[in-house]
């Protein structure tokens, strides 16, 4: 099936992070209506706001305190339904990041729900009573909080509430058909108020497991963590998950023309068809961890391997994702590339890679500009929970802080939360103020300006992909079949669609390769054309970080 949500590129927005306009160190939603040609200019179809709802936020916004409301910080409803308004006009939709798994303690359903055991909101959260004295299983928190636990105390009604994440981030009880009717409701009103779609964060935990047992492995390291296990797996995929996303479906999403993108941790392929297969009535597509989150460096092989797997999905009906890099990772170029001699070629090559793959692109903010990591000197600069909670814990049991440190920083989720760099004037453009967060050193030398200037931009790179993606179906709709599939260094594919064909070929590394035979016969067969490369001429031998599509 055709539709606008395959063919989108979607360009994710930090609003914290993007652009401040009144001079509090904070992004605000001013701050995107003033980017939205930029954002047009670059080829984006779609724009996936992170939450911008009143939150006290611990957790930069996932903790929401009222799901229809914007935070005073971003501004206010008015400015969204203008916001919203403005990018429909230059035909860019919009969608809201919806979280479901928890809300802020200070949300009124959790103050209520901690009065009393006969609450009428009681029921929206997780409670149990103690078990031998002690927390009500073994399970650890994910953001490594205080002692570890995913259970917190209540001294009020003297039982323990479920946090999977912060102790301020309370998950919600699913089995409650009344929390369910007032989050339709709530779905509801952000659709009829125009919004396009939802990424629904952490979809695929919604549902716990019965009875809420012990995780069967050892106790998460460091040691710090006394005795609790950091098991994801614990709450992700569980009986009763796709009865439940049917029934969002069937009462709330099959009613508009959106698109439903699910974040889902510790999904496979094999997983994933359940959740986004067309026939199957959920959602349309998910965010996996193979490729982009992972504490273990992807080689070219592995990725090669996961793009075959997934593909499966698409042959079997239903949709995926392309994306490198979002607010929960390292930046892209700096992980998978090279951020210094080749930061140019590596940041192309991953973008050409990203665009010519089957799935929905999705750009995360500054990656369009090669914005790299950043190398904090201290703790003291890093904002996010997991990046601090861990260090913390670390320390306590015995590492070295300045190891403890260096250990976290190349994948600390603030590489990609520091502020974007627009131009070359104090904070990078970003704001007039103090920014909320430290802006990176090499702002002068990467940024906006720089880009729109440069001989060698990756920025006009990008608006190149995005404008063939429109012109070029094969893009989207093409059959996706590997060459060379065991070859360490270069990931070569074809792509097919009714008279199109397409061949790409990118080289992963730095090390030079002459042009396989395999790709010169392919070639051969058809009067090949250029269609884009990343370096000036298209020669015998691929250069460090080279990448092409022909079309033949
Ligand atoms: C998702 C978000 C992440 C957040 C977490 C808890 O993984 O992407 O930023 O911390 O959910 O809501
Ligand atoms: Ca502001």
């Amino acid at each position: 099936m055709k539709t606008w949500w395959k063919e989108a590129v979607v360009y994710q927005i930090y609003t914290k992070s993007f652009y401040d306009t009144n001079g509090d160190g904070i992004g605000d939603l001013r701050g995107i209506i003033r980017k939205l040609d930029y954002i047009q200019s670059l080829g984006a179809t779609v724009i996936w706001l992170n939450p911008v709802y009143k939150s006290p936020d611990v957790d930069n916004g996932y903790d929401i305190s009222d799901y229809q409301s914007i935070d005073e910080r971003y501004g206010t409803l008015e400015d969204f339904r203008e916001l919203l308004a403005e990018a429909h006009k230059r035909g860019i939709r919009l969608i809201m990041d919806m979280v479901l798994n928890h809300t802020s303690d200070e949300h009124v359903w959790f103050q209520e729900s901690r009065k009393s055991k006969d609450n009428p909101y009681r029921d929206f959260y997780i409670w149990r009573p103690a078990r031998d004295g002690k927390e009500p299983n073994n399970w650890g928190n994910y953001f490594y909080e205080g002692r570890g636990s995913a259970w917190e105390y209540d001294e009020t009604t003297q039982e323990y509430y479920l946090h999977n994440y912060s102790r301020k981030m309370p998950d919600l009880n699913w089995d409650n058909p009344r929390l369910k009717e007032a989050m339709c409701r709530m779905m509801r009103w952000w659709l009829d108020l125009g919004v396009d779609g939802f990424r629904m964060d952490a979809i695929n935990r919604l549902v716990k497991p019965k009875g809420l047992p012990d995780s069967p492995n050892p106790p998460t390291p460091p040691v710090g963590i006394h005795g609790y296990v950091v098991d994801r797996t614990m709450c992700a995929n569980r009986p009763g998950i796709h009865e439940l996303l049917h029934e969002l479906n069937q009462k709330v999403f099959s009613k508009y023309d959106i698109m439903v993108v699910g974040e889902t941790g510790n999904v496979d392929a094999a997983i994933a068809i359940d959740y986004v297969q067309e026939e199957r009535q959920e959602i349309n597509m998910v965010f996996h961890f193979e490729i982009a989150k992972n504490p273990v460096l992807k080689t070219a092989a592995e990725i090669k391997e996961i793009q075959r797997r997934w593909n499966h999905v698409v042959e079997q009906h239903g949709w995926i994702t392309q994306y490198l890099s979002n607010h929960d990772t390292p930046r892209q170029v700096s992980w998978f590339g090279n951020d210094t001699t080749y930061r140019y070629q590596s940041a192309t090559m991953l973008a050409l890679l990203l665009h010519t793959h089957p799935g929905t692109v999705y750009i995360y903010q500054g990656e369009e500009i090669g914005m790299t990591n950043v190398d904090f000197p201290s703790i003291e600069y890093y904002n996010e929970k997991y990046t601090v909670g861990k260090y913390h814990t670390m320390v306590e049991s015995g590492t070295d802080p300045a190891a403890a440190l260096d250990s976290l920083k190349k994948t600390s989720r603030d590489n990609d939360r520091t502020p974007m760099q627009w131009n070359g004037a104090p904070h990078g453009g970003f704001t007039t103020g103090t920014p909320w967060m430290h802006v990176n050193p090499n702002y002068p030398q990467i940024n906006v300006e720089q880009e729109e200037q440069a001989e060698q931009s990756v920025l006009r790179f990008y608006r190149t992909l995005t404008g063939l993606r429109k012109a070029h179906p094969v893009m989207v709709y093409g059959t996706y079949r590997q060459l060379l599939e065991d070859d360490p260094d270069l990931i070569v594919y074809k792509r097919e669609y009714e008279s199109e064909t397409w061949l790409v070929l990118c080289n992963f590394y730095d090390r030079e390769h002459p042009l396989p035979q395999a790709v010169k016969e392919e070639l051969a067969k058809g009067n090949h054309r250029l269609v884009l490369a990343n370096y000036p001429d298209a020669g015998e031998v691929l250069r460090p970080y080279e990448a092409r599509i022909y079309s033949y």
